[in-house]
């Protein structure tokens, strides 16, 4: 490759993406590299990966150079740009995590919380804060989201079930909140922080499905907005930022930003990618420069695929008032989960069908239903093809497979508890491998968890129940799969004696 392949004049970005800016800039700088990655701009990579990837990207895959600062210690563009998107977020101080929420979500949690201090969590948490509970210590009481038994969803936790633990339980470090859900289900983050502010309790709030939420009065109110203290967003996953870039953004005196700062130095790599830095300060200039016209076009968008969806009524797509009905205030109209269970076939077989046939590919397909995520990146015409795929599937839906009969998910949906065993000490005893059902009334070491959406049905140290191995055999015998088994079949899981 020459090094006229990256011309000067694509170092000049727009003044107001300094990272960008200054990453463009390293790329155009004639020199010999003499530090990793060891493809050094791209040179010496196998040629067909070079054309593949563009030479362009692998030019801008540079390290930690003096001139692109250091992510543990940001003092020049990485430090501006981190600042700018505080300004754009609504937060006092902002981090780019170069390793998704999970990294954030596992910092948060080990800023706030030690070994055998206890933390509130929505039994319906993502597994990220399960790796936080090992890494940490910490001590979790679950709490049952509200629970809509019409659609058979969990979604956040109510207000109240976290006034009542706290009345409860004492050593209560900081309090877990998952908002959205997966399907865009919101939870009332401004009144649990209320709550849990005058006991001068931090709240942590796990927003990665709810990184556009400032963009636009239409949508939900940010969790910032609400009064959090930490918030964590998978700015890739909803906004335009590349694969595992995401933002951990911080307010208020409740947490001590230093060991919050040295937590994220435990949770990520010390090799930070250089282009996902770059497409975090990207997507935050889109976001406060066009992001408010694009997201009125993306909500549109949304309006005509629902209204169409609906008309076709086989199935019901979840509105705002199935969402209000069972207790949780909001829906991010974005987000479209139709149901396809009136169809006698599963969500995953709907899935492969749509997919498989027409191209329509959904982000979650779960035993009843299937969850699409609409962005800026899609077009009216995705919106069509959406549309046309399911009204096919409706004289495809005789045809293909007939839904199992399947139990609830038995998880979420259990009381306040204190699990027997921290998930830390399961993780650490000499467990024992069982088949899944010699492994009923057992204390679990592994976690079990239908994947996607990565909410555990089985969590370690929590006791293995009848209803939650026939749940999970219900779901692989669907065509759903199971991770968390150390066998690669999933069939046995590792059990703790005690
Ligand atoms: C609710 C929730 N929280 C956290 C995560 C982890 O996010 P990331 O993939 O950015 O690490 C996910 C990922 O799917 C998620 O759905």
């Amino acid at each position: 490759m020459t090094a006229d392949f990256f011309p000067e004049e694509r170092a000049e970005m727009p003044p107001k993406m300094p990272f960008v800016a200054a990453l463009a800039a390293a790329a155009a700088r004639d020199h010999a590299p003499f530090y990793a990655p060891g493809h050094k701009r791209g040179q010496g990579s196998l040629a067909h990966w070079r054309d593949l990837v563009g030479p362009g990207a692998l030019r801008l895959d540079l390290p930690e150079l003096p001139e692109l600062d250091n992510l543990f210690a940001p003092t020049g563009p990485l430090l501006a740009a981190q600042r700018l998107a505080a300004q754009a977020f609504g937060a006092e101080e902002t981090y780019f995590l170069a390793n998704g929420t999970t990294c954030g979500l596992e910092a948060a949690i080990l800023a706030t919380c030690g070994p055998g201090d206890r933390v509130l969590i929505p039994r319906n948490a993502h597994r990220s804060i399960l790796s936080a509970l090992v890494l940490s210590g910490a001590q979790p009481i679950y709490l049952a989201p509200l629970d809509d038994p019409v659609w058979d969803l969990a979604y956040g936790l109510a207000p109240k079930q976290v006034a009542t633990a706290l009345a409860q339980w004492d050593r209560v470090r900081a309090v877990v909140v998952v908002s959205p859900t997966y399907q865009g289900v919101c939870a009332d983050v401004a009144a649990i922080v209320a709550i849990a502010h005058a006991q001068q309790i931090p709240v942590i709030v796990d927003e990665a499905h709810g990184p556009h939420f400032g963009v636009h009065p239409d949508l939900p109110p940010s969790a910032i907005a609400a009064g959090a203290d930490i918030v964590v967003q998978s700015t890739h996953k909803v906004l335009s930022a590349l694969s595992q870039a995401s933002m951990l953004h911080c307010q208020g005196d409740l947490v001590d930003r230093d060991r919050l700062r040295q937590a994220l130095q435990l949770t990520q790599s010390t090799s930070p990618n250089a282009l996902l830095l770059a497409s975090l300060d990207a997507a935050r200039y889109q976001y406060v420069t066009e992001g408010r016209d694009r997201w009125a076009e993306v909500m549109a968008l949304a309006h005509t695929v629902r209204s169409r969806l609906g008309a076709l009524s086989p199935w019901a797509v979840l509105t705002p008032a199935a969402v209000q009905a069972a207790g949780a205030p909001s829906l991010d109209l974005t987000r479209l989960t139709v149901d396809v269970s009136a169809l006698g076939i599963t969500g995953f077989t709907a899935d492969e069908y749509l997919n498989e046939v027409w191209g329509v590919t959904a982000e979650l397909p779960t035993l009843r239903q299937l969850t699409f995520i609409l962005s800026v990146g899609n077009t009216a015409a995705d919106g069509d093809r959406l549309v046309h795929a399911f009204q096919q599937l409706i004289a495809a839906a005789p045809t293909l497979d007939a839904a199992p009969p399947v139990p609830r998910s038995p998880a979420p949906i259990a009381p306040i508890r204190e699990p027997p065993c921290s998930p830390r000490d399961a993780f650490f005893a000499m467990p024992r491998s069982r088949d899944w059902a010699a492994a009923i009334g057992h204390i679990s070491a592994d976690s079990l968890c239908p994947y996607p959406p990565g909410i555990p049905v089985i969590l370690p140290g929590e006791v293995i129940t009848k209803a939650a191995i026939a749940y999970l055999q219900a779901i692989q015998h669907a065509g759903g799969t199971i991770t968390g088994s150390a066998d690669p079949q999933g069939q046995t899981v590792r059990v703790v004696e005690l």
